[in-house]
């Protein structure tokens, strides 16, 4: 079988499918089981300086081809949550945090104050006030926060885009100037539900962010535009359902891929990932990192 261990962004990884920020990163036991169900790596639910209880409910609705939410970032703050990340750990898959601030001061108190395998700097969530892409659609401030992070944690820094922008390519070329040591692609696309009969918004926060298969091409998309420019690796995120989906963020360019959407399927979600790969790549006789670009190198 080929290896499908692979370096990327500071981190040695047994396979490349990470559990993405969000879904199932509320507890140390659900990340421990994530790993041990055979995730690569596995990312916790964004934390914050203090507590916050998120938007008001409902704040997560099945749409057509996804999910649509706005849980706004609930969390109990990253100093609650430094005893879950240790839970998590011994799943023995680097647990990285992913941390959210209102300014490159709030990101960087986080980072220092915070014991992780990597830090994923959250800047793209599309519906929380004075946060996410609320400061990262603007690159002088995704520049910012990111140097300032490098500058306070021991540990390697990953930077979450969002879709929501005219020029993603801006925003990881932003990212690696402030040495960022990876871009994560992409966050959730801003999108909305309106129930027909009382003529409501369905979410309790009226607008949200859509994931899922849905947003996949999007994703694939920018995951291609940014390798073709950047210098530091890509991890994909975004519609990742099967293996094949996980074959083609590579054939863009991702050196990872992170699922989160299709955790609904399950656990068995990353043995079924992880094992298509395997045997795909058996059947071509290619190593993992001859996927990394395929399509850019043939294009
Ligand atoms: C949320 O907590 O509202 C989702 C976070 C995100 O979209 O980044």
């Amino acid at each position: 079988m080929p290896s499908l261990s692979v370096d990327v962004g500071g981190l040695r990884l047994k396979n490349p499918v990470m559990l993405a920020a969000g879904i199932l990163g509320t507890t140390g036991a659900s990340l421990r089981r994530a790993a041990l169900a055979g995730a690569g790596g596995v990312v916790t639910k964004s934390l914050g300086t203090s507590p916050r209880e998120g938007h008001p409910g409902p704040t997560v609705v099945q749409v057509e081809c996804g999910l649509l939410n706005a849980m706004g970032l609930p969390n109990p703050s990253y100093r609650e949550f430094q005893e879950e990340i240790e839970i998590a750990r011994t799943g023995g898959a680097p647990v990285v945090a992913s941390i959210f601030g209102s300014s490159p001061e709030e990101f960087a108190q986080i980072a220092r104050g915070l014991k992780a395998d990597a830090f994923e700097l959250n800047l793209s969530c599309p519906h929380a006030e004075n946060y996410g892409s609320e400061l990262g659609r603007f690159p002088a401030m995704v520049e910012a926060v990111t140097g300032a992070v490098k500058a306070a944690a021991d540990a390697p820094v990953w930077v979450k885009l969002t879709p929501n922008t005219a020029d993603i390519v801006e925003l990881g070329l932003a990212a690696q100037r402030g040495g960022a040591d990876a871009v994560v692609a992409i966050n959730t696309l801003k999108a909305m539900a309106i129930d027909i009969e009382s003529g409501c918004p369905i979410l309790g926060n009226g607008l949200g962010g859509l994931s899922g298969q849905a947003i996949k091409p999007v994703a694939v998309r920018c995951i291609y535009e940014l390798a073709m420019r950047l210098e530091i690796p890509v991890i994909g995120v975004g519609g990742v359902g099967s293996w094949e989906d996980a074959v083609e963020m590579m054939m863009a360019g991702a050196s990872a891929v992170q699922v989160g959407t299709a955790m609904l399927k399950g656990y068995g979600v990353f043995e079924e990932i992880t094992g298509g790969l395997s045997r795909f790549l058996e059947r071509k006789s290619l190593e993992l990192e001859e996927l990394r670009f395929m399509a850019g190198r043939r294009s």
